[in-house]
């Protein structure tokens, strides 16, 4: 390997390219990049939150549908989003991540205009199982793209662009539910995800494979080609140079993801995808209007509550994206968690004190509990587990980790929703919200023990180190 120059290695690392010397960001091509593929993301939050306002209407059309079938429109997609995840790790690696993203967006299409067309209640439930399918391989395939191709030093804000998208697209699809309530057309609220797919499809055409995949995959003039597009000339052999080490060196195969070299690193993505989503969030993303409502609020005011709640979660993931790559992953990771185990503790203070349903001043402390809860998550959890599982492992074995990770994201997340409702009547609203702060305490001892800092680094040098090894452009600097 050539030995690569300070500077070069500092023009890599802070990602500096022409358009950047205008604008000291990361240069054109690669937000452009970022936030079309972001598009995936979005859909993820628009599919995952329109289902609650069309729930309400689906008997216009099934008349006879049990609270257990509307249940199952809600959560399969989740089932089918673990699936989706596992699946796209396979094609990912073998056809490359840019097709995978455009598949995915086809499956988008067909699940969205089935959901919208459909004629029978069991199509629409094979509609939400495809839906989920194509969530499950956005979810993974969107961070790892943009994570490899972005520069070291903007990568955090970059590839939370995705976690960006999805906190729109929940809000999106609270507003779209809310504005198409009074004509209660359910087959819109679904139909409109169409728009976003075919924009991702579009888009992505206009994309490029990624660098990374390529070197990995022994094709270094085109990868050289795609990296003139991202990077100024002068970077671009020594950024070759060193993906081309670190992939020689990190040149391990699926079956090794369970090795004594790899088990650790893949046990800390399983985890963060765990606490993701046992400390909580989508019992507040999909039911807190009716938590809101039962602990004593008037229904619309509930709507409203989650409305800005939902303005809550993408504003401070934008504080996310602007802090991520200055004050690092671990900080926000660490101060977010602890801020969602106060908001928690709190809300079962307050439920414990009031009893299940609130009143006055219990009212408001549950509501602006919640808002910070929320906060808190979208300032280190939310981001920061996906971002983090597109940094920690090596390229050749970067889908199957992710698609592992991601598997038990979506296989907790069903979890935790189908069994909320039963754990608010078997332990009250107090006793879930307790169980659910100590949960978020755990997280954070485990956080500060066990989660490396990975701010302005290359991929190649986080994952050796990760392994305890260090690669040669690593040693060069
Ligand atoms: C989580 C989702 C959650 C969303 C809320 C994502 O990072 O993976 O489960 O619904 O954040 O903002």
């Amino acid at each position: 390997m050539s030995k690569m120059s300070h500077e070069a290695a500092d023009r890599i690392q802070h990602g500096a390219d022409p358009a950047r010397q205008h604008s000291g960001g990361p240069g054109r091509a690669v937000i452009w990049m970022a936030a079309i593929t972001a598009l995936g993301g979005l859909l993820f939050g628009y599919d995952t939150g329109v289902v609650s306002g069309a729930l309400l209407f689906l008997k216009n059309d099934f008349p006879h549908i049990t609270s257990l079938q509307k249940e199952l429109v809600t959560s399969l997609l989740l089932v089918g989003a673990a699936i989706g995840a596992i699946g796209a790790a396979r094609l990912a690696d073998r056809i490359g991540r840019r097709p995978t993203i455009l598949i995915t967006a086809v499956v988008f299409v067909i699940g969205v205009l089935l959901a919208a067309l459909t004629p029978t209640y069991g199509v629409l439930l094979a509609a939400r199982v495809i839906i989920g399918l194509a969530v499950g391989s956005a979810s993974m395939t969107v961070p790892m793209y943009i994570g490899e191709a972005a520069p070291p030093r903007f990568r955090g804000g970059l590839v939370s662009l995705n976690q960006l998208a999805i906190t729109s697209g929940i809000l999106v699809s609270y507003l779209v539910d809310y504005g198409l309530a009074g004509s209660q057309n359910w087959r819109l609220m679904f139909g409109l995800a169409t728009i976003p797919a075919v924009l991702l499809f579009a888009g992505m055409l206009t994309q490029k494979e990624s660098p990374a995949w390529l070197v990995a995959h022994d094709r270094e003039d085109d990868a050289r080609s795609v990296l003139s597009r991202l990077r100024p000339a002068d970077v671009v052999d020594d950024e070759l140079n060193s993906m081309k080490e670190g992939a020689r060196k990190q040149d391990v195969k699926t079956r090794e993801l369970i090795s004594p070299r790899l088990r650790g690193v893949l046990i800390l993505g399983v985890l963060l995808a765990v606490f993701q989503q046992v400390t909580g969030i989508n019992t507040v993303i999909y039911y807190a209007p009716t938590l809101l409502a039962s602990a004593g609020l008037g229904s619309s005011a509930a709507l409203l509550a989650n409305v800005v709640n939902g303005v809550v979660n993408v504003g401070m993931t934008i504080v996310a994206i602007w802090l991520l790559d200055r004050v690092g992953r671990r900080r926000l990771l660490i101060s977010g968690t602890c801020g969602m185990a106060v908001a928690l503790t709190v809300l079962a203070l307050v439920f414990l004190i009031g009893g299940s349903t609130l009143t006055g001043a219990g009212a408001y402390v549950a509501i602006v509990a919640l808002f910070f809860y929320t906060g808190s998550f979208a300032i280190g959890l939310g981001p920061v587990f996906w971002l983090l599982i597109s940094e920690i492992y090596p390229v050749r074995v970067r889908a199957s980790a992710m698609s592992v990770a991601t598997f038990a994201n979506w296989g907790a997340n069903f979890v935790v929703t189908v069994s909320f409702l039963t754990l608010l009547s078997a332990i009250t609203n107090a006793g879930t919200f307790f169980l659910f702060a100590f949960l978020t305490v755990v997280a954070v001892a485990y956080f500060w023990r066990r989660v490396p800092e990975t701010k302005g680094r290359r991929l190649e040098d986080i994952s050796a180190d990760i392994e305890g090894r260090k690669v040669a452009g690593q040693a060069a600097r």
